[in-house]
């Protein structure tokens, strides 16, 4: 079954059975969905498993970021497990995402390969306390590049610099954005967001969307209400998804 969504819907609950509960009332062809550091800290890859055997194509974002022979091997791991789409701190450097890629070309079912740019929880004076000279959009251009460079897939990056890295690096190169708000929705800790219908419109591949959906009086319905807005978005951009076809 070809999946087509944009939408990655994050699996960000403290309970798994939260989180199988949501899986079990959506439809596995119509969205994508992602399990993070809490949800998999708690449940592990055996929940990682049943999610890819109920037929969703699923993003492991464990963001790896670590020496490239540890990395490789993290990344091998999560090849077994079936799923969609992983991904690596882009600032872990050429070497490391190289290592990643090498990984993923020797396994016998191989995800994309997303590199994380500059989280969309930080702004420009987030990165000068961490000594990054530059601004956010700066590092996003520069990590996405090396990124690019060392065989990643995409990168994750805020839809608010789709625009900027559509024009510098090939329409091929998958663009994921979090950091998605409705408009009136709550920012939480997101800090550079944009709406749904925006970041289709500036060139994102895929959404990702968390407590907008996630902590909703009714999760089905807000996801509804955004597939409706992304649907309505799409009609004006006619790029097909980087990745679509991976499965
Ligand atoms: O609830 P919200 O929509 O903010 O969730 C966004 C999800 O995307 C979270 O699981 C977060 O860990 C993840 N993410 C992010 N920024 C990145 C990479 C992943 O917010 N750069």
């Amino acid at each position: 079954m070809v999946n087509n969504s944009r939408i990655i819907v994050s699996l960000d609950y403290p309970d798994p059975l939260q989180a199988m509960e949501l899986a079990n009332k959506l439809d596995p062809g119509c969205c994508k969905l992602k399990v993070g550091k809490e949800l998999f800290t708690r449940s592990g890859p055996e929940f990682v498993k049943k999610l890819v055997h109920s037929g969703f194509p699923v993003f492991l974002d464990l963001k790896f970021h670590d020496i490239p022979n540890t990395v490789a091997a993290a990344c091998t791991a999560a090849t077994e497990l079936g799923i969609w789409m992983l991904n690596v701190h882009a600032s872990g450097g050429m070497k490391m995402i190289s290592a990643a890629r090498e990984a993923i070309d020797k396994a016998s079912h191989k995800p994309l390969l997303i590199a994380v740019t500059v989280l969309t929880s930080l702004a420009d004076d987030d990165l000068a306390v961490v000594g990054v000279n530059g601004s956010v959009k700066q590092q996003v251009l520069r990590l996405a590049r090396i990124s690019s460079d060392s065989g990643a897939d995409g990168v994750v990056c805020s839809a608010q610099e789709v625009a900027m890295l559509r024009q510098e690096i090939s329409p091929s190169f998958c663009l994921v954005t979090p950091g998605i708000r409705p408009r009136g929705a709550e920012a939480n800790d997101q800090i550079r967001i944009v709406t749904p219908s925006d970041a289709i419109e500036s060139g994102s591949d895929y959404l990702v969307i968390g407590r907008p959906i996630t902590q909703a009086r009714e999760p089905l319905q807000a996801l509804l209400s955004i597939e409706q807005e992304v649907n309505a978005a799409l009609l004006k951009v006619r790029k097909p998804a980087a990745g679509t076809l991976n499965p």
